[in-house]
């Protein structure tokens, strides 16, 4: 079995940004309310022109170049998104085609976890030797299915992409591990009742909103508390670590009180969780990447760093992941870990 990593990473955000106030002026709110009960204060919001696709080839062209590596050099695209350009073909395909990729590709829909079950599965091929290099994708352009005069959820989401490249890659002292979870019978906590073959879109259904975001935010809110706290205390005994041998830990962006009672409980020191909430609201997929790359650029993600990653969103679905951080191969070698890993299978 060969050892996986994140060997390359990449990000793309819409110019325009939207702020609580400017939500103010249309719907019935206000940035003291927003913030305080959500840790937002701005959000991006796709031009006309971005799609999906579009964003998601930006952060990929990155994370494809920061891994040393050409589009020929990648076996496989998956691309988590609950925002697909069209219900069929794959976005992914659209990606594979833009750069020049020669190999499979395929969408993942597991609501805002789209991403890291991605991770997941990448990790996994890669570690069975079945390809070298996968280049995983969240991206979303979350404002096309936002009812922009429900205050509920408009003022949760923002738009966004984030990728990354997972490589076979020896620097790593121990395989990536994840915690993935499902419970359908949240479906309808949140969904997009209406498109798909059980509600084909019709008149009708776009005159109730029925294409539009339907959250039930208090239960989605107690959901994401438990799971959040038991997926990573589990992803971590699955690792052999512990909550102090954690570097950096990367929540879900969805909400800072979720993420405040995660870390008071599992104990990660405040300097050691990342968050970017407050200036992208809610991106689903995209948020873990995005994380990624931004704590990367602030040196908040060190060669050799630990990093928990934990995500959650419609379905229900969750999923936590641990791994090593060994960065780019164009970076300098990394320096031997003193770290004494040992995973529990
Ligand atoms: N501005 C002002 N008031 C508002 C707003 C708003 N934007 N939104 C709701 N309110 C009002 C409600 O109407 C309600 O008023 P009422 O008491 O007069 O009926 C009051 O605020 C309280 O509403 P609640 O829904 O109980 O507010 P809560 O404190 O639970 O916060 C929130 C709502 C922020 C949605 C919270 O429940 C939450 O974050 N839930 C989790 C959502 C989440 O994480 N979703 C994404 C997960 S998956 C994914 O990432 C796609």
């Amino acid at each position: 079995m060969r050892t996986s990593a994140v060997t390359g990473w990449g990000m793309y955000v819409p110019e325009r940004i939207v702020t609580n106030d400017e939500l103010a002026r249309s719907v019935n709110t206000s940035d003291e309310w927003i913030a305080s009960r959500t840790g937002i204060r701005q959000r991006r919001v796709a031009a006309p022109e971005d799609t999906t696709s579009s964003m998601g080839i930006r952060a990929a062209r990155d994370a494809i170049r920061g891994a040393g590596l050409t589009p020929g050099d990648i076996d496989l695209v998956i691309v988590g998104t609950a925002t697909p350009d069209y219900p069929f073909p794959a976005t992914a395909c659209l990606i594979q085609d833009a750069l020049g990729v020669n190999g499979g590709a395929f969408d993942l829909e597991a609501g805002c976890t789209s991403f890291m079950y991605g991770l997941s599965i990448a990790s996994a091929y890669v570690a069975a030797g079945m390809y070298r290099h996968i280049l995983v994708i969240g991206s979303e352009v979350l404002s096309r299915i936002l009812d922009w005069t429900d205050r509920s959820t408009c003022v949760l989401f923002g738009d966004g992409a984030g990728a990354v490249v997972v490589s076979a890659d020896d620097r790593a002292e121990f395989q990536p591990q994840f915690v993935l979870g499902s419970d359908g019978s949240g479906a309808q906590a949140l969904t997009l009742p209406a498109g798909g073959s059980r509600m084909p879109a019709s008149e009708a259904t776009v005159l109730a909103g029925m294409h539009y975001v339907h959250m039930a935010g208090p239960e989605v809110f107690r959901f994401a508390t438990r799971v959040v706290v038991e997926s990573t205390e589990r992803v971590l005994t699955k690792a052999g670590l512990t909550a102090a041998d954690v570097d950096l830990f990367i929540p879900h962006q969805a909400n800072t009180r979720i993420i405040d009672y995660a870390v008071r409980h599992l104990g990660f020191p405040e300097d050691r969780v990342f968050l970017n909430i407050d200036r992208y609201g809610n991106t689903s997929s995209a948020s873990i990447p995005l994380a990624l790359c931004e704590a990367r650029a602030q040196g908040r993600l060190r060669t050799n760093d630990i990093v928990v990653m934990v995500g959650f969103g419609a379905g229900l679905t969750w999923a936590a992941a641990a791994l090593q951080w060994t960065g780019s191969p164009l970076e300098t070698s990394a320096a031997p870990s003193h770290r004494a890993i040992v995973t529990v299978p």
